[in-house]
């Protein structure tokens, strides 16, 4: 026997619907009981709508049973489409039949509990409005970025997690056990994508990447979505206009494709369809003069933090360019400025309204002998970035990439308060389940 068809939710909004038989499933948002009629509010993938289930209409035995379910629990109901003012979208679907798939058990999560308590229960928690539009924009961005990176004909790769050297120098990389031996979590997979852009030129990764960083900050997650670009060919305007294109692309394609679900997390979609380039560019050393002027204690030499980062921006509704930082601030992998052996050729993309860094950017030092100084001044070995050296000795050739945290873009784009809030199972230095 074949399974009977249903019919998503959403087809009892179509303009034709009112007057037609339909055959929903899904799960209980909320129910209430009165006089000899069950009100359930039913949800599935494709929306939610009021469902009334008369005592008479359905029979007391399924009346009895439609009652008992609670918030969350699963049903298949059988009914027909109305016109109802009173229902939250116009629309009801009054019961012939309810059958219960499975009552549940009281759902633990309401309104005003803990955040910890949530976050113990997250594989419950994610099944809220929030939550469900949060990582359907989530899943819009990846596929925008993804779209955008096929048309400008850059390859997509797939770098190993594991690795027997730590890539950004090794005080954040999660070590492991690896057979005897330390292994240790990708924080980047940068330098495979330069090994993999000699014979592709232009290649891409999207994979997770890890930092054992004990910052407890609104923009830190220990496991993050990483995407990063490595260009052959290019230096650091190329670099910017690129990544400039980019973040118009995938915001404005985020929101032409997600309205609904930006309003309901209290982002206007206009305010992503007016990012623009040229974005605002700015100096390291100049950004150091305004934040002086504007009364923070740093000089040059200092790094940037969260409070400085969020000062620089917080009065824009565009991104912003931070280029030329000091070297001793910055990665061993990044080329010295040519007119300037202080700074290197990199960019931090600040997102808009002080949201802070989304991307890291830089050109890459072609010259296996400066790679080593900068190593051993760092006070590493060598010895395991043998490998990486190698491609400067084989046709060693001018490239920039950049880094973009997939959750930092998303933070500010649907403004939420907290990075742990666009991604499903967070990680934090205090939580690693469920
Ligand atoms: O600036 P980062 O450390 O740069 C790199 O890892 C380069 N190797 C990338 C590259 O050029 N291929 O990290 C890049 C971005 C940051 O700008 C930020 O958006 C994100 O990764 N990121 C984090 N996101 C969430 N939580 C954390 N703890 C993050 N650390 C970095
Ligand atoms: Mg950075």
């Amino acid at each position: 026997m074949s399974a009977p068809a249903f019919d998503p939710v959403a087809r009892a909004f179509a303009p034709d619907a009112v007057g037609r038989r339909v055959r929903l499933r899904g799960w209980v948002l909320r129910s209430r009981s009165s006089g000899g009629i069950l009100f359930l509010v039913l949800r599935d993938r494709t929306g939610a709508v009021q469902v009334t289930a008369r005592r008479d209409a359905i029979g007391d035995a399924a009346f009895d049973a439609a009652e008992h379910v609670q918030n969350e629990g699963a049903v298949t109901v059988e009914g027909t489409v109305h016109e109802d003012r009173r229902a939250p979208d116009g629309r009801e679907v009054r019961a012939t039949a309810v059958a219960v798939i499975d009552a549940g058990q009281p759902f633990p999560i309401w309104s005003d509990q803990t955040e910890e308590f949530r976050l113990d229960k997250r594989h419950l928690a994610i099944r809220s409005q929030e939550f469900v539009a949060t990582f359907r924009v989530k899943a819009e961005l990846l596929r925008a970025c993804r779209d955008f990176l096929e048309r400008e004909d850059v390859l997509e790769m797939t770098p190993p997690i594991l690795s027997g050297n730590a890539a950004e120098g090794g005080a954040e990389a999660f070590q492991i056990d690896y057979f005897g031996r330390p292994g240790y979590l990708s924080q980047t997979a940068q330098l495979y994508l330069e090994a993999l852009l000699f014979p592709n030129e232009r290649v891409y990764a999207l994979t997770p990447s890890f930092r054992a960083e004990k910052s407890r900050t609104p923009r830190h997650i220990t496991e993050f979505q990483h995407l990063e670009v490595e260009l052959a060919w290019c230096d650091l305007d190329g670099l910017l206009a690129f990544l400039e294109r980019m973040f118009v692309d995938v915001t404005h394609a985020v929101a032409a494709r997600r309205p609904r679900e930006l309003a309901l997390l209290g982002r206007r979609p206009e305010e992503l369809a007016a990012i623009a380039a040229p974005f605002p560019r700015m100096r390291y050393a100049e950004a150091i003069d305004r934040l002086r002027a504007a009364g923070f204690p740093v000089a040059w030499g200092s790094d940037l933090g969260t409070a400085e980062e969020r000062a620089l921006t917080l009065e824009s509704p565009q991104p912003m360019f931070v280029t030329h930082f000091p070297r001793e601030l910055k990665a061993f992998y990044m080329l010295r400025s040519p007119d300037d052996p202080r700074t290197v050729e990199a960019a931090d993309l600040l997102g808009p309204e002080g949201y802070g860094e989304i991307v890291g950017a830089s050109c890459r030092e072609t010259d296996v002998g400066r790679l080593v100084e900068r190593l051993t001044e760092m006070g590493v070995d060598p010895a395991p970035y043998e490998w990486y050296l190698d491609l400067r000795r084989h046709g060693s050739v001018p490239h920039a990439g950049f880094g973009l945290g997939i959750e930092r873009l998303l933070r500010w784009m649907l403004r939420r308060e907290h990075i742990r809030d666009t991604t499903p199972f967070p990680r934090t230095p205090s939580r690693h389940t469920p």
